[in-house]
Parts: structure tokens; C-alpha cells; sequence
């Protein structure tokens, strides 16, 4: 087997969900031709990232991700930082020669996009962004069901993402996972953080988004930021909702907040199609809601599907029928369809012009929030 050296760049909960994708990929994806290496994480305090390469067996650490690129033994960089540091790390990985495993949002602003696409395109280096749940075997089965035109024309696309964990004025901004609050780190509130995914899976399932009328609340004015010590502005969306049109004629509606009381990751979506519906949630995520029109009439009704069968998507890679599989695995089929995208030479989807997409449908949400008017992507 070919080994593939990995430089990890960041360590927190990415940063576990993407080393565990590359521990267990060879094991159950025996036919891939690579095998990840953990070679190196990088973080800036030398005790900890020690302590992270300790636990889950990197074989070395940096302090400074410019080292860590600059290695001649890094074939991969995967960025799993702050999404303040995603462009510079980009561009320089790019410029180094390296492949490169984005997290999600792929940058602050389209500009930023802009960039990191014309580094990647020019080095020729392979990109992918992690929007990872694109391969919740659901998620792809449903992707499976619009591409056979089983929904027929459609109608309507919804989509939630409901959190509650900012509801306390106390919670402060700044620091680790915090850094979401902080609108300099994370470019925006639920709109970079949350909706991006509910726009990425919709953008694949349902094709482009057009236009869109957003609003958008901050609900607590003022935190104590972690860095400094002080009470200060919060800059990003604590909550957003906006309608869309799609490029095919259907109508969009999008929810996200971190004010929902109750709800801890509730991203939902629904698909009204002339023909039949279908309907997915992350709490239950090995289930798709179908109905079918083309059902005989006293019978006809949703039914829940357990995507588990070895006909499934992924799931043969797995248990056996019945037996569900969860979150951290869409992290180990992203990891596989990297390693076969680079044994094929094909794209990996989605790479950072797709996810450029995503960035342009969110800042168009901003500036119709901020505007007060319809945007056009
Ligand atoms: N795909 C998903 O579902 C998903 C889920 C959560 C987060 N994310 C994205 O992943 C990224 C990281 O989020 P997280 O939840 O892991 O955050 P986190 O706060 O848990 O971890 C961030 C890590 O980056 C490190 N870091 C920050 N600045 C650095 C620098 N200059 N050099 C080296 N290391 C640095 C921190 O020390 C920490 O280890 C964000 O872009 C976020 O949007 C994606």
C-alpha cells in the first residue's frame, strides 16, 4: 500500500473526527490502494498538540503550521483551524505542492474563495472541502432518489439547523470552540457555521440557489471576549432565516439559530416533489422519510426507511443489515472517497469551487439581511 502522509493543522473537534477517518479507512475500505499516515499535527502550544499526537499516535508535532508545510515528508494538508486561518494556510499549502482537506466554511468571504481556488487551480493540487454530511448513507441515498428523477419536478426544499447553546449571556466569545462568537475568527454566526451545511446539501441535491431575502438577529449584544479580558460587541448572527429561489424553479425556505431551546444539532431537510417528498434529521440520521405518490391509494403514506441494508450507500462497507451506523463515519467515507479520488484522478466533491457556491449564497444571505432587500447570488 501506497502511504499518504498527513499533516494535520489544528486539534480540536475536527481535528478527532478527521484522525479517527484516517485510522479506521483501511480497515473498511480494504480495496483503497493509500493508506493515511499520521505524520504530523500542528497546533501552538507545544504541551498539548504533544499530548493530542500522544493520544491518537501522530508520529511528530509543529508549533507553527508554516514548518509543517514547508515538510517534505507532508503529502496532505488538512486544515481543521479557526475559519479566520483557512485562506492563508490554503494558499500556502498550495503554493507547497501539498493536497489539500479544507474544513468547512472554505473561507471568511467569497474574496477569500476567490484566492484560495486560483492557488489550488494553479498548483493543480487536489482540494475538498469537509462538508461532510453529504455521505450520511441518507443523505446520499436521497441524492440517489432526485438524480433518478424519483421526486419528479420540484416544488419545495426546506431546511433547518437548530442549536441552544448561546442562549446565556455568559457564555463569552473567543478561545477554543468559542471562537464561533467571535465575528473576526468566524466570519459570521449560524450563517458561515450552520447554514453553510444546510446550503452545501442543498446545492447538491436541488442544484443552484438564485436569490434570496434573508433576516438575521443577534440577540445578546455584548460578550466578555476570552483574549482580552473586556465586555465586547458580538459581530456574528446569533440566528437566520431566509427564503430562496433555485435556479430549477423551486422555492427554498432556511432556518438556523443557537437559540432554540431544546434542540442540540437538529439539522432537518424536506424535498416536496411533484411525484413524492422525502425528509432527513440528523438526530435520527440513519432514517429517510419517503412518501411516493405512485403508491396505491389506500396504502400510500411516508415511510421511514432504515438506510442499513448492504444496498445502501456506504453500507456494505459496514455491520449488518439493521445495524446503524453514525456521525464520525460520514468523516471516515470522506477520508475513503479522497483516496479513491486520487487513485482515479478524479475531482473530489466537493472541491473548493464548489464549496465557493456555498460562500457566495451566504454572503448573499448577509448582505439581504443587512440590506433589507432581495440579493441575487
Ligand atoms: N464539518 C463539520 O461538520 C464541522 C463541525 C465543526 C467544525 N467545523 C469546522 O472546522 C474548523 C475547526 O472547528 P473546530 O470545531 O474543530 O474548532 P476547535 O476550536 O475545536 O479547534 C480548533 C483548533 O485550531 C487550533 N488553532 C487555532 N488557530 C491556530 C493556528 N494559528 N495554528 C494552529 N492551530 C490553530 C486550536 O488550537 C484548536 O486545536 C472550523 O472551520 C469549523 O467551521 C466543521
Amino acid at each position: 500500500m501506497k502511504p499518504l502522509n498527513i499533516g494535520l493543522i489544528g486539534y480540536g473537534f475536527m481535528g478527532r473526527t478527521h484522525s479517527n477517518g484516517y485510522k479506521r479507512v483501511n480497515d473498511f475500505f480494504p480495496e483503497l490502494e493509500h493508506r493515511p499516515v499520521l505524520k504530523a499535527v500542528c497546533g501552538r502550544n507545544a504541551e498539548s498538540v504533544q499530548a493530542f499526537a500522544d493520544q491518537w499516535q501522530y508520529e511528530s508535532i509543529e508549533t507553527d503550521w508554516r514548518k509543517l508545510i514547508g515538510r517534505d515528508d507532508i503529502d496532505a494538508v488538512d486544515i481543521c483551524t479557526p475559519n479566520n486561518s483557512h485562506a492563508e494556510i490554503a494558499i500556502a499549502a498550495a503554493q507547497a505542492g501539498k493536497m489539500i482537506l479544507c474544513e468547512k466554511p472554505l473561507a471568511l468571504n467569497p474574496a477569500e474563495g476567490e484566492k484560495m481556488i486560483e492557488a489550488v487551480e494553479k498548483a493543480g493540487v487536489v482540494n475538498t472541502v469537509w462538508y461532510n454530511y453529504r455521505r450520511v448513507p441518507a443523505v446520499t441515498m436521497a441524492k440517489q432518489l432526485v438524480d433518478q428523477g424519483r421526486l419528479g419536478r420540484i416544488f419545495h426544499y426546506r431546511a433547518n439547523f437548530l442549536q441552544d447553546w448561546t442562549i446565556s449571556e455568559d457564555v463569552p466569545q473567543g478561545g477554543a470552540a468559542l471562537w464561533r462568537l467571535d465575528v473576526a475568527a468566524a466570519g459570521s454566526g449560524v450563517t458561515g457555521d450552520l447554514l453553510a451545511h444546510c446550503i452545501d446539501t442543498a446545492i447538491w441535491l436541488n442544484g443552484s440557489i438564485t436569490n434570496v431575502s434573508a433576516m438575521t438577529e443577534t440577540f445578546v449584544k455584548e460578550r466578555m471576549h476570552t483574549e482580552t479580558g473586556k465586555m465586547e460587541p458580538v459581530g456574528i448572527d446569533d440566528a437566520c432565516a431566509f427564503l430562496c429561489r433555485f435556479e430549477n424553479g423551486s422555492l427554498g425556505l432556511f432556518e438556523s439559530t443557537r437559540y432554540a431551546r431544546g434542540h442540540k444539532a437538529l439539522y432537518t431537510f424536506e424535498i416536496n416533489g411533484e411525484k413524492g417528498s422525502l425528509r432527513w434529521d440528523l438526530h435520527d440520521l440513519h432514517r429517510l422519510e419517503w412518501f411516493d405518490h405512485a403508491d396505491e391509494g389506500r396504502l400510500r403514506g411516508w415511510r421511514s426507511i432504515h438506510v442499513t441494508d448492504g444496498e445502501h450507500p456506504y453500507m456494505d462497507k459496514w455491520w449488518v443489515p439493521g445495524l446503524q451506523i453514525g456521525y464520525e463515519h460520514t468523516f471516515v467515507h470522506q477520508v475513503a472517497d479522497f483516496l479513491k479520488g486520487i487513485e482515479s484522478g478524479q475531482k473530489v466533491h466537493p472541491t473548493f469551487r464548489d464549496a465557493q457556491e456555498t460562500q457566495r449564497v451566504c454572503d448573499a444571505v448577509l448582505t439581504s439581511a443587512s440590506e433589507k432587500s432581495w440579493q441575487t447570488v
